[in-house]
């Protein structure tokens, strides 16, 4: 007797033969592929322990919203052959907000298709449709570049290739340079449910931030004692300094969460995620202070718009935007932009000050976007 014991896969299919009689091959070479299109007729196996690999180079890419972006992604056959072979290609694509902190097995089966391809044939669906191709500048390589990247295009890309009854997949993270802010309604604090919350960043050029965005943000230093929504359903808020009132003293720095709050029912503020913008925001030259409806029509006086939150801290994160005079902004809220602390221009430490939503007749300087 060997003292080896091999493993033994046995497979059956069924091979529908030209009289339309099934006939069953049986084989148990305890190999990995079954070809019965490629076979010779008589249920040969020809690809005797082979194995396909799926690899991406890169675990994640980050890249700048409106831009193109090419998530790398390829595959072999070990050892290799000398035949191409057909294969089918999916990417799909598990949104970021629906990665919650706590991984459960369902999110996997919350994937959705972004592209499939065969030979030269391909498909793209949803939101990606029109804005996605494959790469293929090297066989093997299966890289996806998306057009005109959008804030809500960041999650999980995954790679798949089926080839037979192989297949093997590897994943891809896709990030966008950006800024988090937290954001509260013109009627107060805590007044926002999930919904709202999401459609007030919509309304300030910006998307419902996710965990890793908050954690990025709270590692870069931002603290914020009041509960926000994010993406996932969430609420939390990031504390790099403990103090009584937001969690208490005991607690490591760090993002506190409530978990998973009512989507309908509980209210809460905003956090926010925006990315860089293809515009600028520009303090406008004006003789006189401004009343907030006198505000908005001197931007359209100027060709422009009054600006919006999102794009605010995105030219002040992304492009340095820096100006010591308070202006109003579309949602009726007033702050200024500082990159460079310094005396008589608020706190020591750099950020977008806010005065808050102030009575809309009172006069203040205005930021447009163009
Ligand atoms: C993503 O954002 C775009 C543009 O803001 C919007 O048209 C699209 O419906 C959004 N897609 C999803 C899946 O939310
Ligand atoms: C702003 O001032 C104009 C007059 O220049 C006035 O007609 C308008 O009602 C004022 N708007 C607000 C919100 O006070």
């Amino acid at each position: 007797m060997l003292g080896l014991q091999l493993p033994l896969l046995v497979v059956c299919a069924y091979q529908l033969l030209p009289g339309g009689q099934s006939r069953i091959i049986g084989y148990s070479n305890g190999f990995h592929y079954q070809d019965i299109s490629n076979g010779d007729g008589n249920g040969e196996i020809f690809f005797n322990g082979i194995r396909l690999h799926v690899e991406s180079p890169q675990p994640s890419v980050s890249a700048t919203r409106g831009s193109s972006v090419t998530l790398p992604c390829r595959y072999r056959y070990e050892p290799e052959l000398s035949m191409p072979r057909r294969t089918r290609v999916k990417w799909s694509w598990l949104p970021a907000n629906t990665i919650t902190t706590s991984l459960s097995p369902e999110a996997l089966t919350r994937e959705t298709e972004v592209m499939v391809a065969m030979g030269n044939r391909h498909r793209s669906y949803g939101s990606f449709r029109g804005r996605v191709r494959l790469r293929r500048s090297a066989p093997g390589d299966l890289s996806l570049v998306i057009n005109e990247l959008q804030l809500n295009d960041t999650g999980r890309y995954r790679c798949e290739v089926i080839d037979g009854l192989e297949d093997d997949s590897a994943t891809v993270e896709l990030e966008l340079n950006g800024v988090v802010f937290p954001y509260y309604s013109q009627k107060g604090r805590y007044h926002f449910n999930f919904f709202g919350a999401q459609q007030a960043c919509q309304d300030q050029d910006a998307t419902l931030a996710t965990f890793e965005q908050l954690f990025v943000a709270w590692e870069e230093g931002l603290d914020w004692c009041n509960a926000g929504w994010l993406a996932d359903g969430t609420v939390q808020y990031p504390i790099t300094v403990p103090r009584d009132g937001c969690g208490g003293l005991q607690l490591a720095p760090g993002l506190r969460s409530y978990g998973q709050q009512h989507r309908f029912l509980n209210r809460y503020d905003a956090f926010c995620f925006s990315a860089s913008v293809k515009g600028a925001v520009y303090f406008l030259k004006h003789p006189t202070k401004l009343n907030f409806t006198e505000a908005v029509q001197a931007c359209a006086r100027d060709g422009s718009q009054i600006a919006k939150v999102g794009q605010m801290y995105s030219a002040w994160k992304l492009m340095g935007l820096d100006r010591c005079d308070a202006g109003w902004l579309a949602d009726g809220s007033v702050r200024y932009p500082i990159t460079h602390a310094r005396a008589n221009c608020g706190p020591p430490q750099t950020g977008v000050r806010s005065f808050g939503f102030p009575p809309l007749y009172q006069k203040f300087g205005v930021y447009c976007y163009r």
